[in-house]
């Protein structure tokens, strides 16, 4: 395999919806499965992109990484890198809901006012849309996860969404160092990897999908 003509491009880590300058909307992504993946990635001699949220973690050696903060700034460094990448993985935790306005002061606490509803808006599903604009020659890898019905809702994923393996995985492996994903492609396998290192699992993921 020529793997130095190839570029991986992976997300990794949550995002930050901010409500006011101090307060944000986010996840418990840690970023450990992406740059486990970048770090994997690199490892095989591909050349790696790591879009990342903010994450508290070291940037693997020969990895280009650029960092975003909200659902819609990946968003806009994705479409720019997409159309270079033969691979790309969206290993991040997009946070789905926006606050529909952002305060620019801080919001006071108004100990008498009533209770404040924070109004919500959708984010774009960026996996959706970088699979609707996919090349023959890309391959693109999603990931699901759930608390619950892990495989029926992996599935449904990798067919709305339209990619080619989705990687499902339970919220509680959120932050953790070892975890279990079952992988499933669009053309029907099925692989499980149980109780590993994200390291181990990473490298067994670039492999079946490269
Ligand atoms: N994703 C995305 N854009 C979003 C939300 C998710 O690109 N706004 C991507 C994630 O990076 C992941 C996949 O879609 O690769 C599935 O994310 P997940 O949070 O499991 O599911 P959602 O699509 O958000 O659906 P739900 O919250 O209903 O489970």
């Amino acid at each position: 395999m020529k793997l130095y003509a190839r570029r991986v491009l992976i997300t990794a880590g949550p995002t930050r919806e901010y409500i006011d300058p101090v307060r944000f909307i986010s996840n418990d992504s840690s970023g450990k499965m992406g740059f486990a993946l970048a770090k994997a990635a690199r490892l095989a001699g591909f050349h790696v992109t790591l879009i990342s949220g903010p994450v508290s973690l070291e940037t693997p050696s020969g990895v280009r990484r650029i960092d975003i903060i909200s659902a819609l700034e990946m968003r806009r460094a994705l479409s720019r890198e997409s159309k270079n990448a033969d691979i790309i993985i969206m290993a991040a935790a997009v946070a789905d809901f926006r606050p529909s306005q952002f305060a620019k002061k801080k919001i006071k606490r108004g100990i008498r006012l009533p209770p404040r509803v924070i109004r919500l808006k959708q984010n774009p599903d960026i996996l959706a849309e970088i699979c609707r604009l996919k090349k023959p020659h890309q391959k693109i890898i999603g990931f699901a996860l759930e608390t619950n019905d892990l495989q029926k809702n992996a599935l449904a994923k990798l067919k709305s969404k339209g990619c080619d393996f989705i990687v499902a995985n339970k919220a509680s492996s959120i932050g953790k160092d070892l975890c279990s994903v079952t992988i499933f492609s669009a053309n029907g396998t099925k692989t499980s990897l149980k109780n590993m290192p994200k390291k181990k699992i990473a490298k067994r993921t670039l492999e079946l999908i490269s």
